[in-house]
């Protein structure tokens, strides 16, 4: 029988959206057995590069185009990039379960919820996208995404750090200005995807939140000091301002790691003025 992880192994290499969600629901149904075997048999591999459609054609982050939302290419070109990033998003979800074994069962049954969300993230998307005489895959993405979780790949504690916390918690800066573009525009029917994402992503963070500090707590160290050396070796390119401060602290983050992001993120901004 095929196991957790190799399930996970198989969602992550699979190529088509459509089987990759077969094979989320597959593994819901074994998360669903009590006595799941969590150790695997296998060490995981590496993957340099999740399973994704053929298209759309990979491009450095600056040659993806940005218009404004005004006109029809503007706002199909924000949902693409969107679209893209749920799918990563599903791959993430998937590699958190697939690479770091042996974690409590819950953390398990909590990223797999995650992919699923992620997936149906990308489809309402992808269904906005044909509403707009578009689909995903006509335009060029973004290239980089996975680069985090090839660098993270090592251990769950750098993982939560920084996928969950800096990528995701990203989203929760950005979206609300989203929304009142779009909204200022007239766009209702994208307003309340990104509405709907927005929600379900607070709860990702946190959940992200949730497994940092518990492998914090379970290696005895402080989770603010862990968190700050994992940035300081990581986060240099990905940190970035201004936050959302409300929802980072309805996705868990406390109130000195949020003046903790801020400080950083000046530090590596070269924005620090030196005491004089
Ligand atoms: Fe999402
Ligand atoms: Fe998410």
């Amino acid at each position: 029988m095929d196991t957790l992880f190799d399930l996970a192994r198989e969602a992550l290499h699979c190529c088509s959206f459509d089987g990759k969600k077969k094979l989320i629901a597959s593994i819901f149904c074994e998360l669903g057995n009590e006595q799941f075997d969590v150790t695997g048999q296998v060490a995981p591999e590496r993957i340099s590069q999740a399973g994704r459609p053929s298209l759309p054609i990979l491009v450095p982050p600056t040659e993806v185009k940005r218009r404004r939302l005004g006109s029809i290419e503007g706002r199909v070109a924000l949902i693409h990039a969107v679209a893209h990033i749920e799918l990563n998003a599903v791959n993430f979800a998937l590699d958190a379960i697939y690479r770091f074994r042996g974690m409590p069962h819950q953390y398990y049954r909590d990223w797999i919820r995650v992919a699923s969300e992620e997936a149906t993230h990308f489809e309402l998307l992808s269904e906005r996208l044909r509403q707009l005489s578009s689909y995903y895959g006509e335009l060029p993405a973004h290239g980089g995404m996975w680069a985090m979780a090839v660098a993270t790949d090592y251990d769950v504690m750098a993982r939560m750090a920084l996928v969950p916390r800096v990528l995701e918690a990203r989203g929760l800066d950005v979206t609300p200005g989203m929304i009142e573009k779009l909204r200022g525009v007239g766009d209702l029917d994208t307003v309340s995807i990104f509405q709907r994402i927005l929600k379900e992503e607070v709860d990702h963070v946190r959940i992200g939140n949730e497994w940092f500090g518990w492998v914090c707590e379970r290696r005895g160290l402080c989770a603010l000091t862990a968190f700050k050396d994992l940035l300081q070796k990581h986060g240099r390119i990905a940190l970035r301002g201004p936050f959302n401060e409300q929802a980072r602290l309805d996705a868990g983050f406390t109130r000195e790691e949020l003046k903790e992001l801020h400080w950083l993120e000046q530090e590596f901004r070269g924005q620090l003025q030196p005491v004089s």
